[in-house]
């Protein structure tokens, strides 16, 4: 199902809606052009977990940590990751199902870094709004799929 996204406050609005469905170990996949909305959905999650999220991207961190709130989130990011070799020093096996947070990957397409079960959410622009779908690619991924369906 499409969800329509007007403002940058409703993609920040999905993620907080995630926010209060996540629980450890769960893995979301964002897929979107950039400019789609996908750190606007993170930062709206992290926030809503009560964690603290670092001023955006000063690095080139391809893995942020944000902790303090109710679970860490492991906020990565594979745009820049241009080969599978890159991608093996970033230590996703232990980020990805750790119980003590959330993996939420922006491009997540671009590489296989995902468990079988997980949310996918696709964003793109619509003129000068966004949209949103979002799948479930196992039983956890269709229930927190089904939370960003509700009416808000
Ligand atoms: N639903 C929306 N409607 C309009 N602008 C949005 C929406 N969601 C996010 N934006 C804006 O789009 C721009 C890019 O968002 P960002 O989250 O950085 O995209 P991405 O991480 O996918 O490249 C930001 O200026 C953000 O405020
Ligand atoms: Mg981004």
């Amino acid at each position: 199902m499409l969800v329509n996204l007007p403002d940058a406050a409703a993609t920040a609005a999905a993620g907080a809606r995630l926010a209060a469905a996540v629980r450890g170990g769960d893995a979301i996949a964002l897929i979107g052009e950039l400019g789609a909305g996908k750190t606007t959905l993170v930062a709206g999650l992290a926030a809503a977990l009560g964690a603290r999220v670092a001023a955006h991207s000063p690095t080139f961190a391809l893995v942020h940590e944000y902790d303090g709130g109710r679970l860490v989130v492991w906020h990565v990011d594979l745009y820049r990751i241009e080969r599978q070799a890159e991608l093996a020093e970033l230590g996703l096996d232990e980020i990805v199902g750790d119980p003590r947070g959330i993996a939420i990957v922006e491009w997540a397409d671009r590489f296989d870094v995902m468990p079988a079960d997980h949310l996918r959410v696709e964003l793109a622009h619509a003129a000068t709004a966004r949209t949103l779908v979002a799948t479930g690619t196992g039983p956890r991924g269709r229930e927190l799929a089904a939370v960003l369906e509700l009416p808000a």
